[in-house]
């Protein structure tokens, strides 16, 4: 199938490349004519593993471009798959000037029948919207589905090409076709429902995940009180099959670019038809309040933080990726800058994108873990990153000036521990 995907972002761009690799032959679209550059010269905008190579191979193999011009890349497609941004406006409500924006271009530029499917994250709703800016625009048949993205940064490639399942909301029998055929190689578990109940399973999925997160972080504040361990008490709950194992990793709170903003954006939704969504505003404020749980430790040890030196390892919001958006290191680096701390902090790969939201004269980026920690009063990791894992303990008891260690991801083991003097805390295990 011809296929044209607006928005070379995390979604998008996945989605077109792994579209390309099942044979399709895919032009990925970007107004940002350097973005589109890099990508045309081999380069990637974001890191994610395995993307660049798989890139190259469709590239070469003829089957991938990438394009500034989207009329073109539309006018020849017989699927346009929309992934634009979907920002937080100030209210917490999802922005939709890129998708509105992109749906007119769409619909100035088709020719002969189309399908346009939103893999955006976009309210209930909303592509009822953008099929009335289609009909503005042309008088070219068309369709419209919401086929709602599940991936993970991280681990996107997999993810795409192995999905638990494809939801296609459409109301229309040849959309339904298509859409099952072009997912058909990827899944048998396809889901089809009307294009209201796709675009809410994306927000209600997102919004349980954070629900499981911000439900294990509060058991585990509770396990620190009555001394029980909250690993064992996830991994007990989760060999019963209606928990599950996944997404029961206590921890700092979630960040990234989407729970925070996909759980503001369904309290909005609820809100907009009088419903409080009580249970997920209470999702939303432990997660805030989680993150502090790292400075409330610190002082717990430290008593005061001004003129202290604090060493963070990790500030990517999770492992293998460089994406920092919401990520819980920016609130806890700024608010141990503003009790006076120095801080030297170290990430494998996006200290460079944290660096562009964040400096302050007493915030050095270092080069490796053992520079941040060099001399440093205590350290806090933020990140489950593996290379910290790694580090033999009396090594790091030896950089630090003080042996405090918050370990905000449960990474170290206490047999390791013992061995060392360490005045250790983590999330909800015995300290
Ligand atoms: C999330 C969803 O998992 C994807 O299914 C969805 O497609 C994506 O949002 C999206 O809407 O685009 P992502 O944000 O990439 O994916 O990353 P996750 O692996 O879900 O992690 C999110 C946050 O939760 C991270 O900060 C992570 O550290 C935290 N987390 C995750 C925990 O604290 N504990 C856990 O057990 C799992």
């Amino acid at each position: 199938m011809k296929l044209a995907v607006i928005g070379t972002g995390y979604v998008g761009l996945v989605s077109g490349v792994c579209f390309a690799h099942q044979g399709n032959e895919v032009v990925c679209v970007d107004k940002a004519s350097e973005k589109i550059e890099m990508l045309r010269s081999g380069g990637v905008p974001i890191y994610e593993p395995g993307l660049k190579e798989l890139i190259q191979t469709n590239t070469a193999a003829g089957r991938l471009r990438f394009t500034t011009d989207l009329a073109d890349a539309v006018r020849l497609a017989d699927i346009v798959i929309l992934a634009v941004g979907t920002p937080s406006l100030p209210n917490g409500e999802a922005d939709l000037s890129f998708i509105k924006q992109a749906a007119r271009e769409i619909g100035e530029a088709i020719n002969g029948y189309t399908i346009i499917v939103t893999k955006s994250t976009v309210p209930v709703g909303t592509n009822e919207k953008i099929a009335a800016i289609l009909a503005e625009c042309t008088d070219q048949p068309f369709d419209i589905a919401s086929v709602p993205e599940f991936l993970r940064e991280g681990s996107a490639i997999h993810d795409t090409l192995n999905p638990d399942r494809i939801v296609i909301g459409t109301a229309s029998e040849l959309a339904r076709e298509q859409l099952t055929a072009l997912h058909a190689p990827l899944t048998s578990n396809i889901l089809v429902t009307d294009i209201r109940s796709a675009e809410m399973i994306k927000y209600a999925s997102n919004a349980f995940l954070a629900t499981k997160i911000s439900f294990i972080n509060e058991i585990a504040n509770i396990c620190e009180k009555v001394g029980a361990d909250v690993t064992k008490v996830a991994e007990g709950m989760g060999y019963d099959n209606r928990i599950g194992r996944s997404f029961l990793k206590a921890g700092i709170g979630y960040g990234g670019s989407c729970f925070p903003k996909d759980t503001q954006a369904l309290i909005q939704i609820a809100g907009h038809v009088d419903y409080e969504f009580k249970l997920l505003k209470s999702v939303v404020e432990v997660n805030q309040d989680q993150r502090y749980n790292v400075i409330r430790k610190l002082e717990a040890i430290l008593d005061n933080l001004q003129d202290m030196t604090v060493a963070i390892w990790g500030l990517a919001f999770k492992p293998e990726t460089d994406d920092v958006r919401d990520a819980p290191a920016l609130e806890i680096i700024q608010t141990l800058l503003e009790r006076g701390a120095s801080v030297k902090a170290y990430d494998p790969i996006a200290a460079a994108n944290f660096s562009k939201l964040l400096t302050h004269p007493h915030l050095e980026y270092c080069e490796s873990k053992e520079e941040a920690a060099r001399g440093a009063d205590a350290l806090c990791l933020l990140t489950e990153w593996k290379e910290f894992a790694d580090i033999p303990l009396p090594e790091l008891e030896r950089l630090l000036r003080k042996p405090i260690l918050i370990d905000g991801r449960n990474v170290f083991r206490e047999e390791e521990l013992s061995q060392t003097s360490f005045i250790y805390y983590s999330v909800g295990r015995p300290s």
